[in-house]
Formats: structure tokens, C-alpha cells, sequence
């Protein structure tokens, strides 16, 4: 099935070629912002370097609202990483292909998606992982994710789309 890009829709550096449709592309770049604050948030560097004392930021201090966000949000991000995932794969694979840096990406995100849901698994109640691993995965996803958003930005910055037209 082929399908056209819709007349005066923009090419987008953030998410691709602009075929997926604004909304999916504000709705990942708020889900990312809400993710990296609330993530941040459990470390906790708000509170320590008095961003949480500004009025409207008292949020980001207190544990269990940033750590609901953060759950609130991964649940939004894995059902959108499907979305685009089975949109592409149905939709788009005949006329468009991930770029090196789409799948650098893609693979950063992934990473950060699965020791996220192992880090989920590890809040379970009961001990299922060993305390080295425990360290390692959050480690993992902590790199995963400063690791993203250094190569996120320069994709940005030198205009680097996730897809080209085949
Ligand atoms: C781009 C997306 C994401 C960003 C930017 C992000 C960011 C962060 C950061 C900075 C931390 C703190 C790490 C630390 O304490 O060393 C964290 C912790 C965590 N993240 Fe994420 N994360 C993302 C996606 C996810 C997803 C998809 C899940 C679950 C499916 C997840 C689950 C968790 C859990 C369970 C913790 C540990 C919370 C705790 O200490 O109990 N994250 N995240």
C-alpha cells in the first residue's frame, strides 16, 4: 500500500519525514520532556540545586508525583513506540528507510525502554535481581538516556531526519 506525503507537511528533523502526523510528533517531544523531568526528578536534583524552591516547581521534589509522572508517561511512550513501530512496518517500509541515525535512535530508545521495564520489574515487591544488577540497570538507563539526548541534539543541530525516501 503506498502512501503520500500530505501536501505542506513539513519534513521534521525530531521524528522523521513528516509523515507521521503533528500530533504524534508534539505528543513525543511533550512524553520526552515529562520523562527526562520526572526521571531527573527520582535522582533527586531538584531539590538539591534549589529549582524545586521556584514557585510551580515544588513538584519536582516530591517523589511519589514525579515517580507516578514517570510511570504515567512510559506507559503513554511504550503504546507510542508500538504505534509508530506497526504504523511503519504496515504503512510506510515500501517508500521510506531508516537512516543510520534513525536506528542509532531507535536503538538508544529501545535500550531505554526495556532496562526501564526491568527497573519497573525491580519495584515489583519480592527480590528478583541481584544488587549488582540492580546498580548496572540503573546505571544502563541512565547513560542510555544522556547518551540520547547528546545524540538527539546533534541530529537536531546538523538536521538529521530518522527516515529518507527510498
Ligand atoms: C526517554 C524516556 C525516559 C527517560 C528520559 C527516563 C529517565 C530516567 C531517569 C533520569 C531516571 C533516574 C535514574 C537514576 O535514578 O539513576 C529514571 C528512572 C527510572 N525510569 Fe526512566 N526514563 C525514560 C523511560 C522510562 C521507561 C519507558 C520506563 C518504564 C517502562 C522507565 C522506568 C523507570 C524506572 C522504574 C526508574 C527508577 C525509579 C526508581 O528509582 O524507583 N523509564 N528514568
Amino acid at each position: 500500500m503506498r502512501i503520500r506525503r500530505a501536501k505542506g507537511m513539513k519534513s521534521n528533523a525530531l521524528i522523521g519525514h513528516g509523515y507521521l502526523p503533528p500530533m504524534i510528533q508534539r505528543l513525543y517531544l511533550v512524553l520526552l520532556l515529562f520523562l527526562s523531568l520526572s526521571g531527573f526528578g527520582q535522582m533527586p536534583i531538584f531539590k538539591r540545586y534549589y529549582i524545586a524552591d521556584i514557585p510551580g516547581f515544588g513538584w519536582l521534589a516530591k517523589f511519589f508525583v514525579t515517580h507516578t509522572i514517570h510511570y504515567l508517561s512510559a506507559a503513554v511512550f511504550l503504546s507510542l513506540a508500538g504505534f509508530v513501530l506497526v504504523d511503519f512496518w504496515l504503512l510506510h517500509r515500501d517508500r521510506l528507510t531508516v537512516t543510520v541515525s534513525g536506528y542509532l535512535r531507535g536503538g538508544l530508545l529501545a535500550g531505554i525502554l526495556l532496562s526501564g521495564v526491568l527497573l519497573v520489574i525491580r519495584n515489583l515487591p519480592g527480590y528478583r535481581f541481584s544488587p549488582v544488577f540492580i546498580i548496572v540497570l540503573d546505571i544502563v538507563h541512565l547513560g542510555l538516556v544522556l547518551a540520547f539526548f547528546l545524540i538527539a541534539l546533534a541530529c537536531l543541530v546538523l538536521k538529521k531526519k530518522w527516515t529518507k525516501f527510498l
